[in-house]
């Protein structure tokens, strides 16, 4: 890149932001930030006041700074923390609420003084909230203001629970949650009815009275409320965007939450740029979608007028570069997932050597593979490849507990009908357990491992739909899904060990995988980490150098064009038995009234908007029009290391 400043690249940002290689980076330099705070007011005898965030975007920053209490001797016992918001009628110690949360991530591994931690009460009564938030405001000035504020981002564009509609004169108050933010909270809950309707949180004006703020975002879902709070107006439609009149602001990202700004997306509008292939082919898809014209009828003025009049003059003619992108994308596109053998392969994604090919598709909870990939599947199975689905963890925490009970009532009559004692015993166990726990209550590991099990009957009979039988089935069962909780779980080297076993023992030809760029404490992404981790650690053997890895974007999402390397497009059969094959995954049906309502948000439905706008794409730009595409992105196992 030459010629330009960065500022030249940030002209379009509002508020100061730094990419960082990944969360970890991130966190470091916001620990190290208030690690010298700290130091400095231990030195002088003076108190450094914080204001923390929950969810599972700081969980990070948390680890880092008990390692640096545990490893550096970092003290908090002259620290006061404030927290931005909780659940209204949650008690401290409920599993979601986020006194409990701070307790666990943080306050209980470091020598903070319990009476310098402030959480909002989740359970002052209604006619005493108006008074209590006025005290949370009055206690804040007491301890001199807050220092430095840690913030998370919900994906309404909220801080704190500042819904849409917050404006940036807001103090501390009760609010009502919007319906985005109840449905994103829904898995931590069991349930979207399950989560509270309302909260208490600091408000706009409160967060914007903080002397530093450090806003953390992490994963692609964050991308588009990024760039509108650093690049948009001010609006209360976006309350972080208020965050622009702060003089001490920054935005601490990883490369997944920026990818939405200008300088990431469209960086030949705001400076000059090395045209890779991958940046050309991002640019000519991006003018072909914006000007509304298929690839092969672009004019030197489309690209001269949109920024990209370099690009014509290194490419000659806009007539060479639309050719050139047109063959580009159409050799992205095969009904050959596993490669076509016999068949010339110099212009297809896969080799047609080795046939059958061993593959192997990692699917992070039951249902992704599918959901993601049920096509590919059905194809790899029908081509005659050697196809093992492995699912990473079993998927029990997002098991209703009606749906356990009707399993307890099956195993409980079976076993009357045939006197089997053990089976009604075991019944009556986790019943009892489940009455004991109640609405919110953990699950304990025998309803676990009952809600497991019925994952994986729902997933072998989705997976038979795709032509894959139960023995081409693994379960993995990986221990930190097992031992842990969403937005709390820690992957370690048990998890590797199993990944490991698994991939010396099938030496996979290729391998379907999912999880980069997505939240880093996601199933997807720390399931992605242990395959990552785990292949850095497999004999760098011939099968390893031969192994072919292609990324799926999901669950939820789908590659952008420019980003698909392979395209498997599906005919209106195969995408039916993919349709077919999510229903299934019934325990996954969706819970929420809302949803129930109004069928568009239903799982199969986003599947199949996604998949027809991929198709819908490669149609507008000249390609030919199929029902649906699977998309797929390589990952070069030997660049990444
Ligand atoms: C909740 C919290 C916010 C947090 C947001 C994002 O709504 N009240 O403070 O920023 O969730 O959560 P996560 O970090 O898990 O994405």
């Amino acid at each position: 890149m030459s010629h330009a400043s960065i500022s030249d690249y940030t002209q379009a940002e509002r508020i100061s932001t730094t990419i960082y290689a990944d969360a970890d980076e991130a966190c470091a330099h916001v620990a190290k930030a208030i690690g010298c705070l700290i130091r400095e007011r231990n030195a002088a005898g003076k108190p450094t006041v914080l204001g923390l965030a929950t969810g599972s975007t700081p969980v990070r920053l948390y680890r880092e700074l008990i390692r640096m209490h545990r490893e550096d001797r970092l003290s908090f016992l002259n620290v006061i923390t404030f927290n931005l918001d909780e659940y209204y009628g949650l008690p401290g110690d409920h599993p979601e609420s986020y006194r409990r949360f701070m307790q666990d991530q943080l306050f209980d591994h470091v020598d903070l003084k319990p009476e310098n931690t402030h959480v909002p009460d989740g359970l002052v009564a209604r006619e005493e909230v108006y008074a209590s938030c006025q005290a949370y405001e009055e206690a804040i000035r007491e301890a001199g203001g807050i220092d430095i504020q840690i913030l998370g981002i919900g994906r309404t564009g909220h801080i704190g629970f500042n819904e849409p509609g917050s404006d940036a004169t807001t103090r501390t108050r009760l609010v009502t949650l919007d319906s985005l933010t109840r449905r994103d909270a829904a898995r931590d809950f069991l349930g979207e009815e399950n989560v509270p309707r309302h909260a208490i949180t600091m408000g706009v004006g409160t967060i914007l009275d903080a002397r530093k703020v450090y806003l953390l975002a992490w994963g692609e879902a964050k991308a588009p409320v990024i760039m509108q709070s650093v690049e948009g107006v001010q609006t209360d439609s976006i309350p972080a965007s208020f965050l622009q009149q702060h003089s001490d602001c920054e935005f601490c990202l990883d490369a997944a939450a920026a990818s939405h700004l200008t300088r990431a997306r469209y960086p030949w509008l705001v400076g000059p740029v090395e045209w890779s292939p991958e940046m050309v082919r991002k640019s000519v898809v991006w003018l072909a979608r914006k000007v509304e014209k298929p690839l092969l009828k672009l004019t030197d003025e489309d690209y001269a007028e949109n920024g990209m009049a370099d690009l014509l003059t290194e490419k000659g003619s806009a007539y060479n570069l639309n050719i050139e992108l047109f063959n580009i994308t159409q050799h992205t596109i095969t009904g050959w997932p596993g490669g076509k053998p016999h068949a010339d392969d110099s212009s297809r994604p896969e080799r047609a050597n080795p046939f059958p090919k061993r593959s192997l598709v990692l699917s992070p909870e039951p249902m992704d593979d599918v959901f993601c990939l049920g096509g590919t599947l059905h194809r790899l199975a029908n081509q005659g490849h050697e196809v093992t689905v492995a699912y990473a963890t079993s998927g029990n925490l997002a098991v209703p507990d009606p749906d356990a009970r009707r399993a307890i009532e099956l195993i409980m009559e079976i076993g009357q009908e045939r006197s089997n004692q053990d089976d009604v015993g075991f019944a009556r166990e986790v019943e009892t357990q489940l009455d004991a726990k109640g609405q919110f209550g953990e699950d304990t590991k025998d309803i676990r491992h009952l809600k497991g099990l019925i994952r994986r009957g729902e997933t072998r009979s989705s997976a038979r739909l795709m032509g894959i039988e139960s023995s081409q089935l693994r379960f993995l069962d990986l221990p930190f899904y097992e031992e842990g909780r969403y937005r709390r779980f820690k992957r370690t080297e048990a998890d590797i060990a199993v990944m490991v076993k698994l991939l010396e023992e099938l030496k996979p030809h290729q391998i379907f995988a999912t999880g980069l760029g997505h939240d880093p404490l996601s199933v997807p992404a720390i399931c992605f980490e242990v395959l990552r981790e785990s292949l850095q650690q497999c004999v760098w053997g011939d099968w390893l150098k031969q192994c072919r890895i292609w990324l799926y974007r999901g669950p939820g999402a789908e590659w952008d064009t420019h980003e698909i390397d392979m395209a498997v497009p599906l005919s209106p059969d195969e995408f039916d038995y993919k349709i077919r094959g999510i229903y299934q995954h019934q325990t996954q049906r969706s819970q929420s009234p809302s949803t129930l309502r109004k069928s568009a948000s239903d799982s199969w439905n986003l599947a199949s908007q996604l998949n027809r706008t991929t198709a819908e794409i490669y149609d507008a730009l000249g390609l030919p029009e199929y029902e649906a595409i699977e998309g797929f992105k390589q990952w070069n196992l030997k660049e990444d290391a």
